[in-house]
C-alpha cells in the first residue's frame, strides 16, 4: 500500500499521483497500466485540448469489472475555465460561471462513471494578479459542490502565491490542495510551499521532470543517483516527497512506472535534500 498525506479535512491522499495529460488516445490503456503497476491516485481534467476524461472513465470502468472498485482510487479532476479550453468547451461557455461550474462538474462525473470525486481543482485562476470577481464566483461554487458532499476537497492550480495569499485569507473553505509546476530555479516552488504549509493545505508538484532538465543532469543529482543505483528522476521524486510535496508523474513507459513507485524505498540523507533544495538557486 502506497503512504499517504492527509489534509486538514482528514482526508488521505495517495503520496505520488499518476497524471494523464497529453496521452491522447492511450489514456486508457495508461491508465489502466498504472494502476496495475501500483498507482491509486489519477489526475485529469475535464480540458479536452489536454486530457480524456472520457478515457479515464472507461480505464475506471474496466478496472471496477476486473477488481479495483471505485473506493480504493483517488480520483482528481479540474474545472478549466474557458480561457484554457480551445474552441471546444465541455459546458456552455454563454452561461454564468457558476452554472459553467456546475456543467462541467457533472459532466466529469458522467465521464468518470462517478457519483463523487476524490478532489476537484480549478485549473487556474482568471486573473493574473489578484482574484477577480469571476475567481471568486468559481470558488464559491467550489465551496457549494464541497458542501454537497459530492467531493470531498477542493483546491486551486496555476496558482501565484498573492492569489494563495488571499484565498486563504477570504475564502469561507480554504482550498486543501495547491498544484502547481515546480521548478528547481524558483527554489522548487519554495514561496507557495510555505503558504502551504503555514494553512495546512497539501502541495502537488507537477512537470517535477519536464521543468527541471537541468537539475536532472546536474552532478550532484547524478552522483546521489549512482550512491543509491537508482535513475536521477527517482531522487528527483523521492525529494519532493522527503520535502512534503506530493509528486506527479506523467511518464507513458511501464518501466518507469515501476520505478517511480520503488522511491518510497529509498532514503535521501538530510544534506542531500539541502542540496537539491537550493540546485536551481
Ligand atoms: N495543473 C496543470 O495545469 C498541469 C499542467 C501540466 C501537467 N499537469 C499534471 O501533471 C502530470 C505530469 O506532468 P508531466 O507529464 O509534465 O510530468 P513529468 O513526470 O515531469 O514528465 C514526464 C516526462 O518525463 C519522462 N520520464 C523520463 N524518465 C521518467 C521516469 N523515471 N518517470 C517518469 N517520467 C519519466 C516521461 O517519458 P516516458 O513517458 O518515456 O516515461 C515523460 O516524457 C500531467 O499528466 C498532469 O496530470 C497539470
Amino acid at each position: 500500500m502506497m503512504k499517504t498525506v492527509e489534509t486538514y479535512n482528514g482526508i488521505p491522499i495517495p503520496a505520488f499521483i499518476y497524471g494523464t495529460a497529453w496521452k491522447k488516445e492511450a489514456t486508457a490503456d495508461l491508465v489502466q497500466l498504472a494502476v496495475a503497476s501500483g498507482f491509486s491516485a489519477i489526475d485529469t481534467a475535464n480540458q479536452l485540448i489536454h486530457y480524456n476524461e472520457v478515457q479515464v472513465g472507461e480505464a475506471l470502468r474496466t478496472l471496477a469489472q476486473q477488481g479495483p472498485k471505485r473506493e480504493s482510487l483517488f480520483l482528481q479532476t479540474k474545472f478549466t475555465p474557458v480561457s484554457g479550453q480551445g474552441h471546444r468547451t465541455p459546458y456552455d461557455p454563454m452561461v454564468t460561471i457558476t452554472k459553467q461550474v456546475e456543467q462541467s462538474f457533472e459532466s466529469s462525473l458522467q465521464h468518470l462513471h462517478t457519483e463523487y470525486v476524490d478532489s476537484y481543482v480549478l485549473h487556474g485562476p482568471y486573473s493574473r494578479h489578484g482574484l477577480g470577481r469571476e475567481d471568486w464566483e468559481v470558488w464559491t461554487t467550489l465551496e457549494e459542490i464541497y458542501q454537497s458532499g459530492k467531493v470531498k476537497m477542493i483546491g486551486i492550480s496555476n496558482v501565484t502565491a498573492d492569489q494563495l495569499r488571499l484565498l486563504c485569507e477570504k475564502a469561507a473553505v480554504k482550498p486543501m490542495v495547491v498544484q502547481n509546476r515546480c521548478y528547481a530555479t524558483l527554489g522548487w516552488d519554495d514561496e507557495i510551499r510555505e503558504i502551504c504549509q503555514t494553512h495546512d493545505i497539501v502541495y502537488q508538484g507537477f512537470s517535477l521532470l519536464t521543468a527541471n532538465r537541468e537539475a536532472l543532469t546536474h552532478p550532484a543529482i547524478q552522483a546521489i543517483a549512482q550512491r543509491l543505483n537508482v535513475g536521477p528522476a527517482q531522487i528527483i521524486f523521492r525529494f519532493a516527497q522527503q520535502i512534503g510535496m506530493i509528486p506527479l508523474t506523467g511518464t507513458t513507459n511501464k518501466r518507469h512506472m515501476k520505478e517511480d513507485l520503488q522511491i518510497e524505498g529509498i532514503e535521501l540523507t538530510n544534506e542531500e535534500v539541502l542540496l537539491i533544495e537550493k540546485i536551481g538557486l
